[in-house]
């Protein structure tokens, strides 16, 4: 049921403090994380584990590359992403002892399933499901798992799958971290400020009637860029696949340093910006790469932690600012305001938010 929700979207989104709290229910203690959240059979394969990869579609598939900087950073385990539809018909290389992980909400996905499948003949050291439904062939099918508890999550354009993913996957990367020489008090430090996530997500839901008002500038705009760096440009992507897949506007998202290999040609007066800027040591190079875009004419619309020192005067259309956590947390947090600007962008022009054109929730033909 909606309730007092508009669209399901909607009431997905407000869902999100609670799916990433039940996610983390009874996976962390007071010495970290709880043994065998990932199954029984997990802790011999994961000592042995020395590379990954991880294999999924859309949204998931975002998620994934999120993963990849959290597991390289903390565990130093070298990480390979890829969307299943190309991974299942590549000449893969697979080195010893890779473990092969599996992203999907429905656990029904066609591509994925199928890559899934043709990972057991290419000699992986096992395989790991992150999942949100407990009876689906991906989660049947794999040697461990780890169950994302967003709930049924009815609109096509997915949210508390991404971020509840995000948290299966923080999860993996601080005990993968724990085991590969992680310092402990980082660890423990981490593992308490995955458990803020759910407050921050919490606060960063606050921000809706700003984002009512940038919705504005974007209802007859026929083109989005969507700019990150570091772990936030796959956040950048899946803002930038929110917005073209529930309002119709064409949307691509770049790593801002790639700006003026190519995507500045494009920008003028009608091409909003949208910008991504944690707090963090690429934040310098992220505001020159945005004084580029401004001194083009490019409207910005700057998504900035509370933390960050931006110039508030002249050099954005609008900025708002969000208290982004910590660094593992960040790219969860700022994914709320990007999911809030899709809806009500889309709201605002009339589209089918729940059901786009042309899309299903499931995609279990290839
Ligand atoms: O159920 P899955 O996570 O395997 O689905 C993967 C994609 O089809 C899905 O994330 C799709 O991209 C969404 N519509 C994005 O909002």
């Amino acid at each position: 049921e909606r309730g007092e929700y508009r669209h399901y979207m909607q009431k997905e989104i407000f869902e999100q403090p609670r799916a990433v709290a039940d996610t983390l229910e009874g996976r962390i203690g007071p010495h970290g994380i709880l043994p065998n959240i990932f199954g029984i059979d997990a802790d011999p394969i994961l000592e042995k584990t020395r590379a990954i990869h991880i294999v999924a579609c859309g949204t998931s598939y975002h998620a994934g590359m999120v993963a990849k900087y959290w597991i390289e950073q903390f565990a130093r385990i070298p990480v390979v992403v890829e969307v299943a539809s190309e991974y299942r018909y590549r000449d893969v290389v697979v080195p010893e002892n890779t473990l092969f992980v599996a992203v999907s909400q429905s656990g029904e996905t066609a591509d994925t399933l199928a890559a899934m499948r043709e990972s057991r003949r290419r000699g992986y050291l096992a395989t790991f499901a992150i999942c949100n439904v407990p009876e689906s062939s991906v989660v049947r099918e794999s040697d461990l798992r780890l169950m994302t508890r967003a709930g049924p999550e009815i609109g096509v354009a997915s949210t508390k799958a991404f971020t509840t993913q995000l948290t299966a996957f923080a999860l993996l990367a601080l005990d993968l971290g724990r085991r590969r020489g992680l310092d402990g008090a980082k660890y423990l430090e981490h593992c308490k400020e995955l458990q803020s996530l759910p407050r921050y997500i919490e606060n960063a839901l606050k921000i809706e009637p700003e984002i009512l008002r940038i919705a504005d500038h974007f209802i007859n705009k026929q083109h989005a860029l969507f700019l990150g760096r570091g772990a936030q440009f796959p956040v950048a992507l899946e803002g930038s696949l929110k917005l073209k897949e529930i309002s119709y506007i064409h949307a691509e998202a770049y790593p801002a340093g790639e700006l003026k290999h190519g995507p500045l040609a494009l920008v003028d007066e009608n091409m909003p910006i949208v910008a991504v800027a944690p707090n963090g040591p690429l934040l310098d190079k992220l505001k020159s790469n945005l004084q580029e875009v401004r001194a083009r004419g490019g409207e910005l619309i700057v998504f900035a932690d509370e933390r960050a020192e931006m110039d508030d005067g002249t050099e954005h259309v609008a900025m708002v600012r969000v208290d982004g956590g910590g660094d593992l947390i960040a790219p969860a947090v700022f994914t709320i305001p990007l999911q809030l600007l899709a809806y009500h962008v889309a709201v605002q022009r009339g589209t089918d938010v729940d059901q786009p054109r042309n899309l299903a929730k499931s995609v279990t033909v290839e």
